[in-house]
């Protein structure tokens, strides 16, 4: 089983991702890979995984039966059991889908207007909110997805403790649909977070700092996954980096795995996957992890699917949970996306140093 020293916590600590090499047994890697092979049309130009497949013993397997889970266990703490994955395949020589649009996990990302002049520049709301928002926007959006976490609407972000990556093909080369990371903003992100709590209104999206909706530098309206000051840092990086032929985006580094190594990255690390440019499917499975959290009578369910789930405080599919009366799910979650590493037993000695 692979230990994690000291020197990679404090990598993980300051990159806010950790590579985790032969995490998963070849023997796993084969079976999950079999699987998906199996079910993708080959001949198709946009290979569509079968969602049955998320939730398979022998996909979630990578994450329960392999090592993570124990180091899961160490370096963050206990979780419920994990049920669910994202099974997460880009087709080869793949050019423009996939393009980057790094982002946090947790937002509402929906159809949107196709002009900027449908954009109410003050709330960065469509003018016609309820066209694409529904009526009752607290609830559940007609787009899909939730734009609020509580009817209360001061949270408009989901969140979890660690997205876990597990590559079941080679992604040595750049340029072959990698993860790509925004190293070291994670901090910057927290940082975001806790501005707009300290500023007392809504945490996440149209919150302080936060647009709903962005306008592209064509003019063009676009969800925003991404506090506005990391946009920023996201952008002077592109602009002072190099740009390679195969890694054309140098604001981002790319997550370079082999079969059955992993990655874990935090929840505030932003990502995003790239495009595709070689010769074979880009296969990752992720499962996102949220620490156990005492006191809530919902760890457990299935009906927060969690392993795929990024707003595990509603349903999956976005019901209301029950909670008990000293048990406020949207202020904890606050409270650990102001502070993300208090979620991470394994990591105190730095954190507090
Ligand atoms: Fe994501």
């Amino acid at each position: 089983m692979p230990e994690i020293g000291d020197d990679e916590r404090k990598q993980f600590f300051e990159d806010g991702f950790l590579i985790i090499r032969n995490a998963v047994s070849s023997e796993l890697v084969a079976r999950a890979r079999a699987l998906i092979e199996e079910a993708i049309p080959r001949d198709e130009r946009h290979l569509l995984v079968p969602g049955n497949l998320a939730t398979h013993v022998d996909v979630t397997g990578l994450f329960n039966r392999s090592t993570l889970a124990d180091t899961m266990k160490r370096l963050m703490g206990p979780f419920p059991p994990i049920i669910s994955s994202q099974v997460a395949v880009t087709p080869p020589f793949n050019q423009s889908g996939g393009k980057p649009g790094i982002h946090v996990d947790g937002g509402w990302s929906g159809v949107i207007p196709e002009s900027a002049e449908e954009i109410d520049t003050t709330t960065c709301r469509p003018k016609d909110a309820a066209k694409y928002f529904g009526e009752n926007d607290e609830k559940r959006g007609t787009n899909d997805g939730l734009l609020w976490m509580n009817p209360e609407r001061t949270l408009s972000y989901g969140s979890y403790t660690a997205l876990v990556g597990v590559a079941l093909n080679d992604q040595h080369e750049p340029g072959n649909g990698q993860l790509g990371v925004l190293k070291g903003t994670h901090k910057d992100v927290e940082n975001c977070f806790k501005a707009q709590r300290d500023a007392g209104g809504i945490v996440g999206p149209e919150g302080p700092g936060w647009p709903r909706i962005g306008i592209g530098k064509s003019g063009k309206p676009y969800t925003n996954g991404l506090p506005d000051d990391i946009r920023k840092i996201a952008e002077q990086r592109a602009e002072d980096g190099e740009p390679t032929e195969n890694w054309p985006w140098p604001e981002l580094t790319p997550v370079l795995l082999g079969a059955g190594d992993a990655v874990i990255a935090l929840h505030s690390c932003p990502h995003t996957p790239t495009p595709n440019f070689g010769p074979n499917p880009r296969m990752n499975i992720y499962f996102r992890i949220r620490r156990l959290r005492e006191g809530n009578s919902n760890e457990g369910t299935r009906r927060v699917a969690h392993g795929v789930s990024d707003h595990p405080d509603r349903g999956y599919f976005g019901q209301f949970l029950e909670y008990p009366d000293d048990y406020d799910p949207w202020s904890t979650s606050i409270d650990k996306l102001c502070d993300h590493w208090s979620e991470w037993d394994g990591m105190q000695s730095l954190t507090r140093s």
